[in-house]
């Protein structure tokens, strides 16, 4: 589909992204992520600082401690000017039923009801044919529209479905009053390009889609989920699921930070695909990006989950340049090696690391920061002492750098 089509029509016409989060349903579902109540809801208020459009605060039905947290989310994140908060539950009644329950002291509620539909979950995990899902969907998206009007409905392993099957599904939940349609890559196997032709197949195939929201869930197994979303986003998926820092089962769902930054760096590819002109600077989501590190710190604090200090965006290193050759570059234009500025995401600036292999210039002027201004034969002196130590140790401190002054400039 090219990008003026995708303007002209309604469900996925919207000019933006939502950002559904849920670090707090699917990312809390990875071993040693537990948070407890507190813990939820100060995520939670962090997160509707952040600008998500959705929260999804759990799974009520999963234990008392799952249905308390949406509760109080629900109560104290979810108020009229805050973000949709959100259940999941299985498509079972029981679990609309505690869905509705907890998410009753919010002023936007979302149940999010899903059932499996490839032929291998229907098989050993369901048990049931082709024909029993897709009734059990469809009176399960009524059920729980006669509880809350912000339906969404999924269907798991989606991108191992029969095509023409998932359309069948997603139809018969529009009709049932579906207003989110989620396509998740349960097990993270889907290529960029598949996953964009499956998005273009349902919104050509499916006679009712425009009447909903398209949105897709992905986990990063191979690597590939945000570039999936990216991909997926063209063909007009107008929500995606993620977490902060990428947490979630196995290897993680698809990183907040990581696809917020990609269409706001990249918004001038983009635009065409939102019927916007290339250059347009309205934001492609609603995320506040300076307060994308803070949520990162506050979720990796508080589910004690590292962030790798390679990762994209939020990695300590991500904004730190070690090489000779580009400190050298960003101390003449930072432009030369960074393609986005430290402040974009609430960091003070980005930092160049004195190390083995560092410049003279990138020496010379962090001496200068710190106050040290030497002459030339000072600056060789301890330019070559600088050098030696850093073969030995990792990362020169400035202590270290001072220490190296003090020693080539005391009067002998
Ligand atoms: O990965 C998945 O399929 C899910 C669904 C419940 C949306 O998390
Ligand atoms: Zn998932």
């Amino acid at each position: 589909m090219d990008a003026a089509a995708v303007s002209s029509f309604d469900g996925q016409a919207l000019d933006h992204v939502l950002i559904f989060d849920t670090t707090l349903r699917d990312g809390e579902q990875c071993p040693g992520a537990t948070l407890n109540t507190e813990e939820k809801l100060a995520i939670a208020r962090q997160l509707a600082r952040l600008g998500v459009d959705i929260i999804e605060a759990g799974f009520a039905y999963a234990s008392p401690g799952d249905f308390e947290a949406v509760q109080k989310v629900a109560e104290q994140v979810g108020s009229a000017d805050g973000p949709v908060i959100c259940s999941l539950a299985r498509a079972l009644k029981p679990d609309i039923e505690a869905a509705a329950e907890a998410l009753k002291p919010a002023a936007k509620p979302r149940i999010h009801t899903f059932i499996s539909t490839s032929d291998i979950h229907l098989q050993y995990q369901l048990r049931k044919s082709r024909a029993e899902v897709l009734q059990i969907a469809e009176e399960m998206v009524a059920y729980a529209k006669s509880f809350v009007d912000d339906v969404e409905f999924s269907m798991m392993d989606a991108t191992r479905s029969d095509p023409e099957y998932l359309y069948q599904v997603i139809e018969a939940a529009i009709r049932a009053g579906a207003k989110t349609i989620n396509i998740p890559d349960t097990v993270g196997y889907v290529m960029p390009e598949e996953f964009g032709q499956l998005i273009k197949g349902i919104r050509e195939n499916v006679p009712n889609i425009k009447q909903a929201v398209l949105s897709v869930h992905g986990h990063d197994d191979l690597g590939v989920s945000v570039a999936n979303f990216l991909e997926a986003i063209k063909q007009g998926v107008r929500q995606v699921e993620v977490t902060i820092n990428g947490i979630g089962e196995r290897a993680g769902n698809t990183a907040l930070e990581e696809l917020v930054m990609a269409l706001h760096v990249r918004r001038s590819y983009f635009n065409p695909y939102f019927g916007l002109p290339v250059d347009s600077e309205k934001p492609l989501t609603h995320i506040k990006t300076q307060e994308i590190y803070r949520t990162s710190r506050l979720v990796s604090n508080l589910t004690g989950m590292l962030v790798q200090p390679n990762k994209a965006i939020v990695g300590s290193n991500a904004f730190a340049h070690e090489s000779g050759i580009h400190q050298d570059g960003m101390l003449k234009n930072r432009q030369t090696y960074e393609i986005m500025d430290a402040q974009t995401i609430g960091l003070q600036s980005s930092t160049l690391v004195m190390g083995k292999h560092s410049g003279r210039n990138a020496f010379r002027n962090r001496l200068q920061e710190l106050g040290f201004h030497l002459s030339e034969q000072d600056l060789n002196k301890a330019f070559i002492r600088f050098k030696e130590l850093a073969d030995k140790k990792k990362e020169i401190s400035d202590l270290d750098l001072e220490a190296i002054v003090n020693d080539e400039t005391r009067p002998v």
